[in-house]
Order: C-alpha cells, then sequence, then structure tokens
C-alpha cells in the first residue's frame, strides 16, 4: 500500500493499494459518518466492479447512477440526467458520491458534487490508467458543452482517492495507451529515477502509479488554480493537440507523439539535450504507443491559427534535459522564423 497526502486548500489522502476496491468502507468510515452512498459509474464499469464496490461497502445503504460508458456522458444533459436520478433517489446534503469509473466518471461526478446542494462530499475511485495516474490528483472537475471539451467546471477536491491498481487488468489497449502518454510525460518532466525505471517496461503497479501522482501533486500543491506553474503539464500538449483528431489518435497517444516533436523542437533551438529524443522515443516504443513523429515544422502555423493562442504568445512547454521542464513563449510573429 502506498499513500499520498495532497496539501491544498482542501487536503485529501490517496490510497494506492491492491484489491481496495473490494473493501471502500475501510478507508471511506474515517471521513464519512452518514448512511447513504450514491456511486456514479458507466456501464462498462458498472458490469466489470460495481458488485464488488457495493459488496465491500457493507455498512452503507449504497444507491448507483450508471451512465453510457465515453467522453459523450460529460454533457449538460448527462449532468442534468444525473442530478434528477439523484434526487429522484432522494439524495440529502452532505450524503456522499463515489465517483467509481475513468475520467470522464470523475469529471462528472465532481462537477455534480460541486453545484448540487451547492456542494457534496465526493471520493473517487478512477479504474483507467489516465484516472488513475493523473486526473485523481487536482481537483478539476466539469463537463463538455458548445463543442469545447470542459468549458463549464470548477475546482473541487474529493474528500479521498482509493486507487486499485489491479482493475487495470481489464482495460483495453488503447485506454493504456492513454493513460502511458502523460505517465510517460510525468516522468519526462518531474521524475528522472521512474524515467529510468520505464526504460525497463516494468509492470505498471503501486509504485509507479505512486511515483507518476507524485510528479502532478509536487505541481499541483504550488499553483492549485492553473495559472503558472500547473501548465507545465501542457509538456507534450500544444503539438498533441494539433495531431490528436487530425490522425485519429487517443489523447495519450497523440501527447506522446507531441512530446517527441516538442523536443525535436527545443533540440533545433539548442536548448534541449538530443539525448532527451532518443530516451523517450526508446520508451514510447517500449510500451507500443505510436512513435514515428510528424515533422513540428508542419504543424508550427496551424497552432498560431488556433483560437487559443490569437490574442498573443504560444505558450510553449519545453525540456532542457529529462525532469528539466521550461516555458518558452513564442510570439506570432516570430514563428515564420522558426519554420
Ligand atoms: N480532471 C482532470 O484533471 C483530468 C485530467 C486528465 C483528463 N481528464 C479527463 O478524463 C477523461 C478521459 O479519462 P479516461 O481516459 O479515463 O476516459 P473514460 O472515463 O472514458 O474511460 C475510458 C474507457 O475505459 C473504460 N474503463 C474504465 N476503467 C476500466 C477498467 N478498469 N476496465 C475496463 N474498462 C475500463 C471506460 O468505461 C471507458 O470506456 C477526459 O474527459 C478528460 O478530459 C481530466
Ligand atoms: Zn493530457
Amino acid at each position: 500500500m502506498k499513500q499520498l497526502r495532497i496539501h491544498l486548500r482542501d487536503s485529501y489522502d490517496i490510497y494506492i493499494e491492491d484489491d481496495v476496491l473490494h473493501h471502500l468502507s475501510f478507508y471511506i468510515e474515517s471521513i464519512y459518518q452518514n448512511k447513504k452512498i450514491y456511486i456514479i459509474t458507466d456501464d462498462t464499469v458498472e458490469k466489470l466492479y460495481l458488485e464488488a464496490v457495493k459488496s465491500g461497502l457493507k455498512n452503507y445503504e449504497v444507491e448507483s447512477v450508471v451512465v453510457p460508458h465515453g467522453e459523450a456522458s460529460k454533457s449538460i444533459e448527462m449532468y442534468t440526467k444525473v442530478i434528477k436520478e439523484l434526487l429522484d433517489k432522494d439524495i440529502r446534503r452532505n450524503e456522499l458520491l463515489i465517483a467509481l469509473g475513468g475520467g470522464v466518471i470523475g469529471d462528472l461526478t465532481g462537477f455534480v458534487a460541486s453545484t448540487l446542494y451547492r456542494g457534496l462530499p465526493y471520493v473517487c475511485v478512477p479504474t483507467s490508467l489516465l484516472s488513475q495516474m493523473d486526473s485523481s490528483i487536482g481537483g478539476k472537475t466539469g463537463i463538455d458543452f458548445y463543442e469545447r471539451k470542459n468549458i463549464l467546471g470548477c475546482f473541487k477536491q474529493p474528500k479521498l482517492v482509493l486507487i486499485d491498481p489491479k482493475v487495470l487488468q481489464t482495460l483495453p489497449k488503447r485506454e493504456w495507451n492513454n493513460g502511458m502518454g502523460e505517465l510517460i510525460k510525468h516522468a519526462a518532466i518531474g521524475n528522472a529515477k521512474l524515467f529510468e525505471m520505464l526504460k525497463s517496461k516494468p509492470e505498471i503497479n503501486e509504485n509507479i502509479i505512486y511515483q507518476s501522482l507524485t510528479v502532478k501533486k509536487n505541481i499541483v500543491e504550488k499553483d492549485e488554480y492553473d495559472t503558472k506553474e500547473r501548465m507545465l503539464l501542457n509538456f507534450g500538449h500544444t503539438f498533441g493537440h494539433a495531431i490528436e483528431l487530425k490522425l485519429g489518435l487517443k489523447h495519450g497517444e497523440a501527447v506522446a507523439l507531441g512530446m517527441l516533436m516538442v523536443i525535436r523542437f527545443g533540440i533545433d533551438l539548442g536548448l534541449t539535450e538530443e539525448i532527451c529524443y532518443k530516451e523517450l522515443k526508446e520508451i514510447i516504443k517500449l510500451y507500443e504507443l505510436p512513435y514515428e513523429e510528424p515533422n513540428y515544422k508542419d504543424y508550427l502555423l496551424e497552432i498560431a491559427k488556433d483560437k487559443k493562442n490569437l490574442a498573443g504568445k504560444i505558450q510553449m512547454v519545453l525540456l532542457s534535459s529529462i525532469e528539466k521542464p521550461f516555458f518558452y513563449p513564442i510570439e506570432e510573429k516570430h514563428l515564420k522564423e522558426l519554420i
């Protein structure tokens, strides 16, 4: 078992433990004394784990709300549907929600928990690799609206996060890739020891998840509301976002290629150590993610055209070497010189 305490305005603990899914009461009893619990999950995770979770919550009266799996459930329609179902089940103020699922369920449940009755406590039980090693820290909640991702949301920290690495055994390969891209990113920007470990393709276990979460913890604790340091987590994302839809990639796969592109960019500028490229590529290959990255020059202009960047600078995150990220703002007018 590994434990991490996240020190924010509302601090909380994360426990990473094989089979914790089967005895959630053990931890939940320390933060919640009422009788009723409402689990929000998706239809895939429901079939695999809902019964096990319920049987580990014997001392509670447990209700569940199930939404279809996938990003489409982070919608205003699903948000209102979940709230209606909770109200129909007579949820009261101060009763506990559990988010059982991947990042979609975490973001949706967190948003429900932050708005219903002006705020309810919630516990995260992340089940995808991405949600276990990334989105369970930081308290970003939200839904998509008007074709914009995460456009409605707020910061709300869970009371507790309980991670069972064993549930990853049922995760499909593309969902693994999705998490691995971000896990490798954490190693590259903030944990040289983890980066070394990944070179021998270790099994993703309690310790690897712990190491990855520690990187995000250190960054988020310095910048809870995402105004500066937290943007370091965007390493690989500027190019990643540009290629994700175009090449039909999962987000984490696009981030993996985006990291290779931005490292090549940094090397060409004389700001990144050359060895980073070779080492990162080997790890990405080892975990069977896409590794043939497009030429970054083909995407620089497109990035400048992106609505988000029009107002001023493009805020790139570069690496000088592993574990040494830094911000590299580029004025739009200088972009052409870089191509
Ligand atoms: N809040 C944050 O800080 C943060 C950070 C990163 C990403 N996100 C959000 O997270 C979402 C992506 O998360 P995700 O990749 O977990 O997607 P997801 O929640 O859609 O899960 C991916 C798929 O895997 C299935 N699944 C989950 N656990 C499983 C298991 N143990 N076995 C078998 N199948 C399982 C789900 O049913 C789903 O079909 C995006 O909406 C993104 O915006 C949020
Ligand atoms: Zn990402």
